[in-house]
């Protein structure tokens, strides 16, 4: 029997998997990026610390550096995989995917990880224990060990936006698939957020050393309050390129989201830059809990909506351009051996050829015709709509009142001309027989009309 390679599917009602994979992956983010923002940071201050003999720095880099171990290391070591599990459930042909392009250069990551992981304890445990020296070229190594992993896992995500060059698609290969015209933008853009955070939760500490080491820990807010500044400043400059470099497909979505994300962009610059400017000019004005809650600010009101804007702007797909959302293949890859499946899905429909359909739904009844319409709408539509009618992932009622489709036949008829035919740049083309349109707009009717 002729079948897809299709998985389950994993509906988390409301917030659909979407939401759970941005909640894991923002909380991997704060924690990835502030732990290899840190080491860029570490190997400025042991610099400096050896060649201006100036001892107290390692005492705050000692502080700093027991507070990665807690807050980077062992919460990212949990977000970390917990990405993994997500994915997996989330998006299994995706993450798939990426696998399948990417497999060595995870595995160059992972050994650059685990030096990453031994080094910041090395240079913790290490710091008073061996000559400043070698602690200078430990800091130096365990620099490059981190900045590696940012770079070859944002090659990576960023072939969720756009496959390295067009190449790819012919010759399959990864430096085809990794450089891509979106990598670069990407990549320096996050480096300065990570330099921007280190400076951040640097802040966390000095202000927190005010009984201790005063005078340290003026200096040193002072100092995370430059950094942050510079580092701020590389993420705006790499931000803009980003934008400009995004494919065909994000643009029109971009149009609706774009004077959203400029007005809670120009907030939080306006918001950073004045706590930034306090810690340089009035440091003493920083303490443990305005740090503290700036950590909280910007995790909320700057990753959130930037992680979810990539998401958004990379729609209909998941991975390079060929695998949608929804778990379909949506073209040829002939360097991979991929085939397009959206022809044998139109002619033949889920019914047929997705494995995991129970028997007794297999065939539509008037008896179990909305619940069919139910399971079809959770395999094509719920990837990027909620179906419950007070959902708070784009939810697919809101989408269909916005479309002005009133009754069960506008609807069909919407799916049919409109995302069947693939016309949306946004939405991946669900072209499906008949009888399983006519289920999903019954079903959907239902719920956004009844
Ligand atoms: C790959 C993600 C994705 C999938 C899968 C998807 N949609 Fe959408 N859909 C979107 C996005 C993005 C929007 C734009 C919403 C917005 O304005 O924020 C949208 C908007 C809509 C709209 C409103 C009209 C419009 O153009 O804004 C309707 C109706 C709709 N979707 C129905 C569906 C139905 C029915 C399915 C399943 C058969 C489906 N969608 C599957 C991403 C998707």
């Amino acid at each position: 029997m002729e079948m897809l390679g299709l998985y389950p599917v994993f509906y988390v009602p409301n917030i659909g998997t979407a939401w759970l994979m941005g909640l894991t992956g923002v909380m991997h983010v704060l924690f990835s990026h502030t732990s290899v923002g840190a080491s860029i940071l570490f190997a400025f201050l042991a610099y400096k610390a050896y060649h201006e003999d100036r001892p107290e720095l390692y005492y705050y880099m000692k502080k700093y550096g027991i507070f990665l171990l807690v807050f980077s290391y062992v919460m990212g070591s949990i977000t970390g995989p917990g990405i993994w599990y997500t994915a997996t459930v989330a998006s299994p042909r995706g993450i798939s995917s990426l696998i399948h392009n990417f497999v060595w250069v995870w595995a160059t990551e992972w050994v650059f990880f685990i030096y990453e992981v031994v080094g910041v304890f090395a240079l913790v445990y290490f710091m008073d224990k061996i000559d400043r020296k070698t602690h200078l070229k430990l800091t130096y190594t365990f620099a490059i060990a981190s900045v590696g992993t940012l770079a070859l896992i944002v090659g990576i995500i960023s072939f969720m936006m756009w496959p390295g060059n067009d190449a790819y698609y012919n010759t399959g290969s990864v430096s085809d698939a990794f450089f891509g015209i979106n990598t670069f933008p990407h990549m320096f853009l996050r480096i300065g957020f990570m330099v921007m955070m280190s400076g951040i939760i640097g802040m966390v500490i000095s202000s927190a050393m005010k009984k201790e080491n005063p005078a340290l820990g003026v200096e040193m807010t002072q100092k995370m309050g430059i950094i942050s500044m510079i580092g701020g400043f590389i993420t705006m400059l790499f931000f803009m390129w980003y934008i400009l470099a995004l494919p065909e497909n994000a643009h029109a979505l971009m149009g609706k989201l774009l004077p959203g994300i400029i007005m809670n962009r120009i907030i939080l610059t306006v918001l950073f830059s004045v706590y930034f400017a306090i810690a340089i000019f009035r440091p003493k004005w920083i303490n443990k809990s305005l740090a503290s809650v700036m950590v909280l600010v910007i995790l909320i009101f700057g990753l959130w909506p930037g992680e979810k804007l990539r998401e958004s702007l990379r729609k209909p797909y998941i991975a390079g351009h060929y695998m949608y959302s929804n778990q379909i293949i949506g073209r040829d890859v002939p360097g991979k051996g991929i085939k397009n499946e959206v022809p044998l899905l139109a002619a033949k429909g889920y019914l047929k050829l997705d494995p995991w359909v129970p028997t007794r739904l297999r065939t539509i009844t008037p008896e179990n015709k909305l619940e069919v319409g139910r399971m079809l709408a959770i395999r094509a539509c719920s990837n990027c709509h909620s179906l419950e009618k007070d959902g708070l992932y784009r939810p697919i009622v809101v989408s269909i009142r916005i479309a002005n489709l009133k009754d069960a036949e506008s609807i069909k008829g919407y799916m049919k001309n409109v995302i069947g035919t693939g016309s949306i740049p946004y939405m991946p083309k669900i072209a499906l027989p008949d009888n399983e349109y006519d289920a999903i707009a019954t079903y959907l009717d239902v719920q956004a009309n009844k």
